[in-house]
């Protein structure tokens, strides 16, 4: 047994507690789209004052698309929710096009009445990343913490813009953007790899394992190695997502295409 605090090892190098998430298959990405946001609701109605860690990219827009057509139908009040956004481009102000805080303006925020206090995305334009970076951590322990992560991933295992090294203590972060995330992101920037930038700032992978639980959604024939992988490789920084198995709360919701290897 390890000491508390530290994390124990096994002969073949891989922590002694590994979790399997709990993990449903849907037919496709409307239907995940459909569960996912069935699950944020209901996360909502029972914790009206929910912290939720939110993603942006393909994956997650039938979830978002189905929380704007249950809100604007159901008119809950979402004045007590507070939401944090995993990542942000770095050296984009934060109303560029391409930035993620437009994407969640476009997709989310701007079709309800969220008050603008109530999310909080990384200031991609921030002079002092280290500084902006402790600020947010700041902001989402004064919050309570985050109740519902909500995830999605990358070929290569990255979760956040926690790519391939990042370590399991890793906090938020100015981080480099590895080539195939930068291209998988170009269609923000009218399909301009040159415009996507090579930085960003990512909470960290302690960020995300902190939170109460979390919720991974996962389509397309594209993602269904990194499930394989997530679900059956070992525990490491060079397949980050590896590091959920270490969380006892994690839901994947899949499609069948993402679910097949
Ligand atoms: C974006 C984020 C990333 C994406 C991942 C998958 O905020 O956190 O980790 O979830 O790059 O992107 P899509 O969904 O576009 O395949």
């Amino acid at each position: 047994m390890a000491a508390p605090g530290q994390s124990s090892q096994s002969a073949t190098d891989q922590p002694e507690k590994l979790y399997l998430p709990q993990m449903t298959t849907y037919p496709d990405e409307g239907t995940v789209g459909q569960a996912a946001a069935d699950l944020v609701a209901e996360k909502l109605r029972l914790k009206p004052a929910s912290v939720l860690l939110l993603p942006t990219g393909r994956t997650p827009l039938p979830m978002y698309a189905r929380l704007v057509a249950r809100w604007r139908a159901e008119r809950p009040d979402l004045s007590p929710v507070q939401t944090f956004n995993l990542d942000e481009f770095y050296g984009l102000p934060p109303d560029h096009p391409g930035s993620y805080r437009t994407y969640m303006r476009r997709v989310l925020f701007d079709h309800l009445p969220v008050p603008s206090d109530n999310y909080h995305l990384l200031n991609g334009a921030a002079a002092d990343p280290t500084e902006e970076c402790r600020a947010y951590e700041a902001k989402i322990e004064a919050a309570g913490g985050v109740d519902l992560a909500v995830l999605g991933i990358g070929a290569n295992g990255h979760i956040g813009f926690n790519e391939p090294g990042s370590t399991l203590a890793s906090r938020t972060r100015l981080v480099t953007i590895e080539p195939t995330t930068r291209a998988a992101n170009a269609f923000l920037f009218d399909q301009r790899l040159d415009a996507v930038p090579q930085t960003a700032l990512t909470v960290g992978i302690a960020t995300i394992l902190a939170s109460r639980q979390v919720l991974l959604l996962v389509t397309g024939p594209s993602k269904a190695v990194a499930l394989t992988h997530l679900l059956t490789g070992p525990v490491s920084p060079d397949f980050p997502a590896s590091f959920l198995r270490l969380h006892p709360q994690v839901t994947i919701l899949a499609d069948r295409e993402a679910s097949s290897s």
